[in-house]
């Protein structure tokens, strides 16, 4: 058995599972925005397509179009972002009742440097997502709130940078996990369905 091979509670493994489709969920929603859905570009499709046909459409009222279509898909960016909150809050309470030890505490443990790097990135990964979940909410209640736009600048700027965050997470979490898994820690991507065995 490999370092990173141990036992995962049924919390943890639906817990990562339901999280998984989440996080790629509300990258996606990003990636849309800013390619097939940006709204400059559709803009310039609608203005040219109508033109064919006649119809001339002011620079405005194209984007104006083009934003009704990116909006309709971005409420897929709500709807999976207050369920990753949800999912969030549970995997909080598992760490506080003690169910379930935050990774910071298994790298107090560590065999190994590299163990305690994954488990330290792990720790990481939950502090970046609870600053997406407080500063989330604070843009979307911000009206409700009575914030200025401005003064939510920062967070916002922090929130779309901290998107790099979980794109440098997930493709080095993915190649960390296939490593471990054809190397020293066999099992360890089915443990995180099975459950796994006791050291
Ligand atoms: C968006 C995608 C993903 C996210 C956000 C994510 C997040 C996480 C986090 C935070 C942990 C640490 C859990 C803890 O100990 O508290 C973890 C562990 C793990 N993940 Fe993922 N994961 C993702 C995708 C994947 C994929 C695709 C695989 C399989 C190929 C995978 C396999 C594993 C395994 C085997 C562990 C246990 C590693 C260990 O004990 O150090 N994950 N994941
Ligand atoms: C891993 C988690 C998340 C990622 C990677 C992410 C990514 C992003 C990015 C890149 C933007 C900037 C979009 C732009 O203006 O071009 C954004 C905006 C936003 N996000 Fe998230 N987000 C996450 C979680 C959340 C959560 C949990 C919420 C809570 C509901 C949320 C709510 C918002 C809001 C309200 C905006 C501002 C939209 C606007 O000004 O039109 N996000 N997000």
């Amino acid at each position: 058995m490999g370092a990173f091979n141990e036992k995962r509670s049924v919390n943890l493994r639906v817990w990562h599972w339901l999280s998984a489709i989440a996080v790629f969920g509300l990258m996606l929603t990003y990636i849309l925005r800013k390619t097939v859905l940006n709204y400059k570009t559709n803009a310039e499709i609608i203005q040219v397509k109508l033109s064919e046909i006649g119809v001339l459409v002011a620079d405005d009222k194209a984007k104006e179009i083009a934003k009704i279509f990116r909006d309709n898909m971005w409420q897929w960016h709500y709807y999976l972002g207050f369920f990753f909150i949800g999912l969030l809050a549970f995997r909080l309470y598992a760490f506080a009742t003690k169910k379930d030890k935050f990774p910071s505490c298994k790298a107090k443990e560590a065999p190994s440097r590299e163990f305690a790097a994954v488990k330290y990135a792990h720790a990481f990964f939950y502090v970046a997502a609870l600053y997406m979940a407080f500063s989330g909410l604070a843009m979307y209640y911000r009206e409700a709130l009575g914030i200025s736009k401005e003064s939510l600048s920062l967070v916002k700027e922090l929130h779309e940078l901290a998107f790099w965050f979980f794109a440098v997470f997930i493709v080095a979490h993915i190649a960390g996990v296939v490593k471990a898994e054809v190397s020293s820690d066999k099992g360890l991507i089915s443990e995180m369905f099975n459950g796994g065995d006791e050291k």
